[in-house]
């Protein structure tokens, strides 16, 4: 496949996760488009709990999203027939999950070897590459214990093992190095760089670590379900508040990142002074932003909305009469 062709793409992707419990149905993605270029290497990043994980189980059609469409290598995934999607996958995409990623009662040699029995590989080829690999991963004494056996770090290795036997194109990886020393972390990274390099094998990476980011050619950053910001190449995860760039889509929905929104002066209303091609200029309507970070600008009510008791200047934050909460009200 040519560079520049889409390997993977997502239309208005979303994602409820059901629940009968007291907090409700999780609306884990709200909306999202994004896709990946054949060669390209991309960063997911965000805070624990954006939907970081669930996008790549929909992405990669271990979960069907409740809504939107994905393809891969041009073809829409949430239409194929069970089957259908089973063999695409297997033919173009690995993953690496933040946990479970190995069958527990096999040994690491043969969970490794397993996935080339399924392209019909012989037992005895299957093994001999599986065991090249786990050398080059470093494993070579532990290639006969049970994924129980070995330590997180092991395991881990053994499962980019497993996701890099079968040469796929893509790779779909949930914090990858998470679980691995700097050094084993650096010689994870070394592999996918030549894969990167050398077979043009494209990435999606979860990560929190700069390294791993560096290695990508550009990041999305999410944010509860929503992409906030784009950062382009040779970014630093410590820096992405500086080099970001704002993604709107094409319904004409920008989220703002609550530290951008917190220096323009807070929610309210923006008058648009200034729109041309390329260029959007807001200002704010003067006294009709909604101040939520500047608590200064909302004092303590001076009585009780549910007894109408009257608080004298103490700073108390209940009402001695009834117990309701003090409210903040505009000053
Ligand atoms: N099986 C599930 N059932 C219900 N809610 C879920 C389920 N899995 C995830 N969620 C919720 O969906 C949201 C997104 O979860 P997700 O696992 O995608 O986050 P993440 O970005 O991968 O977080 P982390 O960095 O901690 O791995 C969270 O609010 C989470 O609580
Ligand atoms: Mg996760």
């Amino acid at each position: 496949m040519e560079n520049n062709q889409e390997i993977l793409s997502a239309d208005s992707l979303y994602h409820v996760y059901e629940s009968k419990a007291e907090d409700g149905n999780v609306v884990a993605l709200r909306g999202l488009h994004m896709s990946v270029k054949s060669g390209e290497a991309v960063a997911v990043v965000g805070p624990s709990g954006s939907g970081k994980s669930t996008l790549l189980k929909c992405l990669g059609g271990l979960m069907k999203p409740s809504a939107g469409s994905v393809s891969l290598t041009g073809r829409n995934m949430t239409r194929l027939t069970g089957a259908e999607l089973v063999e695409l996958r297997r033919k173009t995409v690995s993953f690496i999950f933040q946990e479970g990623n190995l069958l527990p009662n096999m040994s690491a040699l043969d969970n490794v070897a397993q996935p080339l029995r399924h392209q019909g590989v012989s037992p005895r080829e299957a093994k001999r590459r599986a065991g090249e690999l786990l050398i080059d991963l470093g494993l070579e004494s532990r290639m006969h214990g049970l994924p129980a056996m070995l330590s997180g770090g092991e395991q881990q290795r053994v499962a980019i093992a497993r996701a890099l036997i079968t040469n796929p194109k893509l790779i779909l990886a949930d914090e990858p190095t998470g679980s691995l020393d700097p050094i084993t972390s650096r010689e994870v990274l070394a592999l996918f760089k030549r894969l990167h390099e050398e077979e043009n094998v494209s990435f999606l990476l979860v990560t929190h670590s700069s390294e791993v980011a560096d290695f990508c050619d550009r990041a999305l950053e999410l944010r509860d379900g929503r992409f906030i910001a784009q950062h382009g190449e040779g970014f630093e995860v410590a820096e992405l508040a500086e080099s970001r760039e704002l993604l709107i889509d094409e319904m004409g929905m920008v989220s703002l990142p609550p530290d951008i929104l917190l220096e323009m002066g807070g929610p309210g209303r923006w008058v648009v002074d200034e729109v041309a091609e390329r260029r959007l200029v807001l200002e704010s309507a003067e006294d009709e932003v909604i101040s939520v970070f500047d608590k200064s600008r909302r004092i303590l009510s001076s009585d009780c909305p549910a007894c109408k008791y009257e608080y004298d200047d103490t700073n108390v934050q209940s009402c001695p009469e009834c117990g309701a909460t003090r409210p903040l009200v505009k000053a």
